[in-house]
This record gives C-alpha cells, sequence and structure tokens, in this order.
C-alpha cells in the first residue's frame, strides 16, 4: 500500500519506517526542515534502537518532505503529530488540527477513496468531533462515505518502539464504516497479534485507559514502596510476590521516583481535564499523579538524612533521561531533583549516557561529566535512571541514594533506596 505519515516524531518514524518493511511505500511528511533531511539520508531524526538498520535496509521504499502533496499519490495517510498539554493540563489539538486542515486540502484535489487514520493519541470523541469536520469542511468531500476515518492509537514505548511496533500485545482499530475497516485490516493482515475492532471512541478511550492503568500501577507500586520505607521491607520482594499472582502480573511495578516521558503525566492530566469537562471527578487519576509528584523529592529527602546542609556541597546524579535507552528528558525526574538541589545550593554533577545535551539547554548552569565514574568522586550519589552501565560502576565507599533499583549500587557505604 502507498502509506503517507504527518509527523516524524519516534511514533510516527517507527510506524512509517516499519510499514515500509512490511513492504508498502511511505511518504513521511513535516513541517522541520532537519527531520526531513534526516530521514532522506537514512538518519534517525529521534533515537530509537533498531531503528537506523531499518532505515538503511528499506532505503528505497521511503521518502520525506514538507509539502502536503506527498499524500496525493497515496491511499492511508495517518496523523502521528504531538498532542502536548496546554497549561491546564488539557490537551492541545493544534497540531492534529493543522494537519487535519492540509489533509482536507489535499483531499479535495484527490480522486478515489482516500482512509485517514489517527494514531496520535487524543481525547474520546476527537477524531469524529474535531478531525472529522476540519477535513470535511476543506475537502468539501463526506468521511465515511467520500474518505475512510479511522482512530489507531499506538502502544510503542520509546526505546523499544521498533520491537513494539513489530510484536504489539493487540492491535486497536476504531472505525465506523467498512470500507474504511477493510483497508486497516489488509493493512495489519501481516501480524498475528489480537485484532480488536471498535468504534472510533471506544478506540481513543482504549488507548488513554491502557497508559492510565500502567500509571496508577506505578504510584500504587511507589505508595506501597513508601510505606514499605518506613516499615523496614523491600517493595521489589513485595512486588515479585504480588506479580506472580496471574490476574496482577508482574510489569510495572518498579517502585522507585515515578514516572515520566511525554506520555503517562501528559496523557493522565489529560483524562483528568477530559472526565472534569463532561462532570465526572476522576478520584483515583489525580491521586495517581499526587503519588508521582512526591517521589522525586523522597530522593532527597533521604540524600538529606546522611548530608543535612547540602550547600556546597558535590552532589552527582547518575542519569538525566526519563528512562533508559532514550535521550528524552520530557518530564524526567532528573528536572525536579536538580531544582530542588539547585534551590539547596548543592554543587551538582551529572552524567547520563545520552542525554546530557538535551539537559544541557534546560539546566546550562550545572556540571556535566565526561564518565560516569566522576560522578561517584562526588560527596554523595543520586541513582535518577536505571542505565544498564551503572550496573558496572564501583560503588565501594561512597554514600549513594537510589530512586530506580541499580543492584550494585547496593555495594555503597552507605545505601539508600527509595522505597525499599
Ligand atoms: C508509554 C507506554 O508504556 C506505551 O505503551 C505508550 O505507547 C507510550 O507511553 C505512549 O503513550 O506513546 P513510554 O512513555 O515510552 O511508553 O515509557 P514507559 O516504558 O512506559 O515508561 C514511562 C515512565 O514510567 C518512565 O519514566 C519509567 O521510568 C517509569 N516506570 C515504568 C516506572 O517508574 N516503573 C515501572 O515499573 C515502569
Amino acid at each position: 500500500m502507498k502509506i503517507s505519515i504527518v509527523g516524524s516524531g519516534y511514533v510516527g518514524v517507527t510506524t512509517g519506517v516499519g510499514f515500509a518493511e512490511l513492504g508498502n511505500d511511505v511518504t513521511f511528511i513535516d513541517v522541520d526542515e532537519n527531520k526531513i533531511k534526516a530521514i532522506n539520508s537514512a538518519k534517525p531524526p529521534i533515537f530509537e534502537k533498531g531503528l537506523e538498520e531499518l532505515m538503511n535496509k528499506n532505503r528505497d521504499k521511503y521518502k520525506a518532505t514538507n509539502n502536503y502533496e506527498g499524500i496525493l499519490d497515496t491511499d492511508i495517510t495517518f496523523i502521528c503529530v504531538g498532542t502536548p498539554s496546554k497549561d491546564d493540563g488539557s490537551i492541545d489539538l493544534s497540531f492534529v488540527e493543522s494537519a487535519a486542515r492540509e489533509i482536507g486540502k489535499m483531499l479535495k484535489r484527490k480522486d478515489g477513496f482516500h482512509t485517514v487514520v489517527v494514531k496520535s493519541t487524543v481525547v474520546p470523541g476527537t477524531t469524529e468531533e474535531v478531525v472529522k469536520p476540519l477535513i470535511e469542511k476543506e475537502s468539501g468531500k463526506r468521511a465515511f462515505e467520500d474518505f475512510g476515518l479511522a482512530m489507531n492509537p499506538e502502544f510503542l514505548r520509546e526505546g523499544s518502539a521498533v520491537d513494539d511496533f513489530f510484536n504489539p500485545d493487540r492491535i486497536v482499530i476504531g472505525v465506523k464504516d467498512d470500507k474504511t475497516r477493510e483497508v486497516l485490516e489488509m493493512l495489519y493482515s501481516p501480524f498475528n497479534c489480537p485484532k480488536l475492532v471498535t468504534d472510533i471512541k471506544t478506540a481513543e478511550m482504549i488507548k488513554y485507559a491502557s497508559n492510565a492503568f500502567l500509571a496508577t500501577k506505578i504510584s500504587f507500586a511507589n505508595e506501597i514502596g513508601n510505606i514499605c520505607k518506613k516499615l523496614g521491607i523491600d517493595a521489589y520482594e513485595v512486588f515479585k510476590g504480588v506479580g506472580l499472582d496471574h490476574r496482577i502480573n508482574p510489569a510495572f511495578f518498579r517502585a522507585g521516583i515515578g514516572f515520566g516521558g511525554s506520555c503517562f503525566p501528559k496523557d493522565v492530566k489529560a483524562l483528568i481535564a477530559k472526565a472534569r469537562d463532561v462532570g465526572e471527578e476522576p478520584k483515583l487519576l489525580k491521586a495517581v499523579m499526587d503519588v508521582n509528584e512526591g517521589q522525586p523529592m523522597r530522593l532527597i529527602e533521604l540524600l538529606k538524612k546522611h548530608i543535612p546542609n547540602l550547600r556546597g556541597k558535590k552532589v552527582g546524579v547518575l542519569g538525566l533521561a526519563f528512562k533508559p535507552d532514550t535521550d528524552d528528558i520530557r518530564e524526567s525526574r532528573a528536572i525536579p531533583i536538580v531544582e530542588e538541589l539547585l534551590k539547596e545550593q548543592a554543587e551538582i554533577l551529572a552524567y547520563d549516557p545520552k542525554a546530557m545535551d538535551n539537559f544541557k539547554q534546560l539546566f546550562p548552569q550545572i556540571r556535566y561529566a565526561e564518565t560516569p565514574n566522576e560522578v561517584l568522586n562526588a560527596d554523595a550519589v543520586l541513582i535518577v535512571t536505571e542505565w544498564k552501565e551503572f550496573e558496572q560502576l564501583d560503588y565501594k565507599g561512597k554514600i549513594v541514594i537510589d530512586g530506580r533499583r541499580v543492584e550494585k549500587a547496593r555495594e555503597a557505604a552507605i545505601y539508600e533506596g527509595v522505597c525499599w
């Protein structure tokens, strides 16, 4: 099939290159010239494991352009643009709206059935109440008759997006008309996983409910972990026992300093705002965010238990990315931690294998180390991201406060875990 992808973030690029690998022709459309240049020279515009190899292998099956005319010679267009938060936590749909308008303008000029698929995470109702009218207005055509419209959420984790694309737990296809359903079933026919066909709003909600549940699992683990810490119990041992129940499952119980990234915080907040919009007060979701916001400060509290006055003290920070295997620092727990250390007038020395350049743009005033070993020479070390290489360091004789459970760090002279 001929596919166009609007938006070349990690979801757009991984999805597009994945479809290319499956034998489709792909056109990426993005406003960012740097991304276009990178894609056209087979370089991933974002760091994602396995993506560069896949881009090289399928070099002749994709191209990138800033011109929406790229849509004209394709059969399906995926909207993969970002849906950030507004200041009040609700979803900012401006990128989705402008994509819908531009797609509509092209559909006006295009003959034959074209299918538009929303892959961006959008609050329930968006595809039918925002995207559909905009495309209809610009194209003068009717959805579900002259063009197809679907919502097909992504479940790609940053850092393992390529693997998640090829080995999904499920594929959710939110549709209204048979023709669109058939197009998407054909496109996804190479996949063997369960495929759930729902109406459009349900597909939108499945994505939010999935992310909100995973975020809830983490905050639950953290709340139990905070109680464990006071009682001298290791939360990791507890969740080993809990996770063995097949109704519960062991994943996403890693207690610590909480979740960051471009998805969980934004999506839980957007769902809270949407719930309030319709007159529902989401008590549990609010608590999930409250617990999450409190976790990073626990790391600092534990540090101050051992060094009460941080002024002028050298504090090492190991890890700045919101999780390992990415250079992404959006909503990273490192941000509130570094802000607090700065308030306490500590001298900060930070290290991350991939995320230092991004972090420097936010915090040019702190010092960055060339190697993780340099960081270990500080008066105390905070572990903020569980990069694999931090399992190889020599922590003997150090003061280490661990927010992510790096086993090797337990050999430190003084070792504290947030929830263990
Ligand atoms: C998340 C979901 O896992 C994907 O399924 C979803 O498609 C994606 O959001 C999205 O909406 O696009 P991602 O944000 O890339 O993916 O990363 P995760 O691996 O889920 O981790 C999120 C955060 O939770 C990280 O800060 C991580 O350190 C934290 N976490 C995760 C924990 O604190 N404990 C855990 O047990 C697991």
